[in-house]
């Protein structure tokens, strides 16, 4: 080898179909001529099953030794499937698993989850052909973050009874009976989120960014989130903050996609806007995101390993390559970027090349090459 690569590059196919349309990302980076290398790590279910751990503390390590990690997709199972599944040896060994993505984005503090939503003209699947959504998801709290009791441990039962009005209503049923997930959200939290949203609204031209919650209920989470909001919005004149509410925004979604433009939310409001948005374009097969921290990203498909599937070169890849694209954009790599997104944009318009989920029989890695040979 002469020299090193400009780029190391994390390769985490995963499970499943992860492995099939990591492939077509390969064929379509190596057109591109980038200057990375590609190093492969170990997460998933296969590792679960022999290790007791799907993200073995070695990949970690590797994974801080590059730039940013491309990830396929990982299966994941309930409680008493996953302790079935361990190789004999390790089950009744408190081995329990988490999932490897929701780690690597604590691990990493990925904070914000980005996910584009876009129609791309020409795919029968599109709701419409002018939608152009942006979605930001909070990616380490709310909702999702992990603080969650049943049953009710009588301490905590007690301090929420003593500081609240509210758990009155709850005593009689007895605290074995009562489950808990905390709704945890911090003003770094929604300033970060906020804050990376109106960044993107200005260097991409947009107007307006769109704060969804429920603050008229969820007084004080929400409260806080739209109150920073604003306080984040009064640093970037010329583009306006909007207000609305997660179930009236899920309305507008569906009736008006058109009009809506960056939307910004907590974790799990986040979680069903983006999922609901990328309906709107296509699904699972064209729905690309990104997990992004200050030092490290990490760029998949939203889908997930499709078992079914699996090796059979059968899936649509274009989430994968369209979360290929949002890897070369946060490299910097702009030029490619745009190669890459028009490249893809060209197939879809094309309409000749697609996969089964598009309502044609073409293999995955068919449509990568017809992609690749765009470029
Ligand atoms: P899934 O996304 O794997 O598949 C659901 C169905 O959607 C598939 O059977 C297929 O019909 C369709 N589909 C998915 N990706 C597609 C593509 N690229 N092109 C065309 N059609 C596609 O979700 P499911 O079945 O709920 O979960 C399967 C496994 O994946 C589970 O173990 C689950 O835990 C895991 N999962 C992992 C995720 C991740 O790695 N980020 C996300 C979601 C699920
Ligand atoms: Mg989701």
């Amino acid at each position: 080898m002469t020299g090193l690569a400009k780029y190391r590059i994390a390769w985490l196919p995963g499970d499943g179909i992860g492995k099939d349309v990591m492939d077509c990302a390969r064929l379509v980076l190596d057109q591109l001529a980038l200057d990375a290398e590609y190093v492969p790590g170990d997460i998933g279910w296969e590792f679960w099953k022999s290790e007791g751990d799907p993200l073995p503390q070695r990949t970690i390590d590797l994974l801080k030794q590059t730039d940013c990690a491309l990830f396929g997709a990982i299966t994941s199972q309930p409680g008493e499937e996953a302790e079935q599944a361990l190789a004999p040896e390790l089950r009744g060994k408190g081995h329990a698993y988490f999932s490897p993505i929701v780690r690597l984005r604590q691990q990493f503090d990925l904070h914000t989850n980005l996910r584009p939503c876009k129609a791309y003209p020409g795919n029968p699947l599109n709701q419409r052909d002018d939608i152009d959504i942006v979605v930001f998801r909070e990616n380490t709290e709310g909702l999702y973050s992990g603080v969650e009791f049943f049953p009710l441990p009588q301490e905590v039962l007690e301090v929420l009874s003593a500081h609240h009005p509210s758990m009155a209503k709850f005593e009689k049923f007895g605290r074995e009976n009562i489950a808990l997930s905390a709704r945890i959200m911090t003003r770094q939290g929604c300033e970060r989120i906020v804050t990376q949203a109106f960044d993107y609204a200005r260097k991409h031209g947009r107007r307006s960014v769109t704060v969804v919650d429920k603050p008229n209920i969820l007084r004080e989470t929400g409260g806080l989130m739209i109150r920073t909001a604003r306080e984040v919005a009064g640093r970037y004149p010329g583009i306006t903050l909007q207000e609305t509410n997660i179930d009236a925004q899920c309305m507008w979604l569906v009736k008006n996609p058109q009009d809506i433009d960056i939307l910004v939310a907590e974790n799990m409001f986040g979680d069903i806007l983006s999922d609901l948005a990328a309906q709107l374009v296509g699904g699972l097969g064209f729905a690309c995101s990104a997990n992004l921290g200050a030092e490290y990203a990490v760029f998949e498909p939203t889908h997930g390993s499709a078992p079914k599937y699996a090796g059979q070169y059968k899936v649509n890849p274009m989430a994968m390559l369209l979360s290929a694209r949002m890897m070369l954009d946060w490299l910097g790599e702009d030029d490619r970027a745009q190669r890459l997104e028009g490249a893809v944009a060209e197939v879809i318009a094309e309409g000749r090349v697609r996969t089964y989920d598009v309502g044609g029989s073409n293999t995955s890695l068919e449509v990568a090459a017809a992609v690749a040979g765009k470029l």
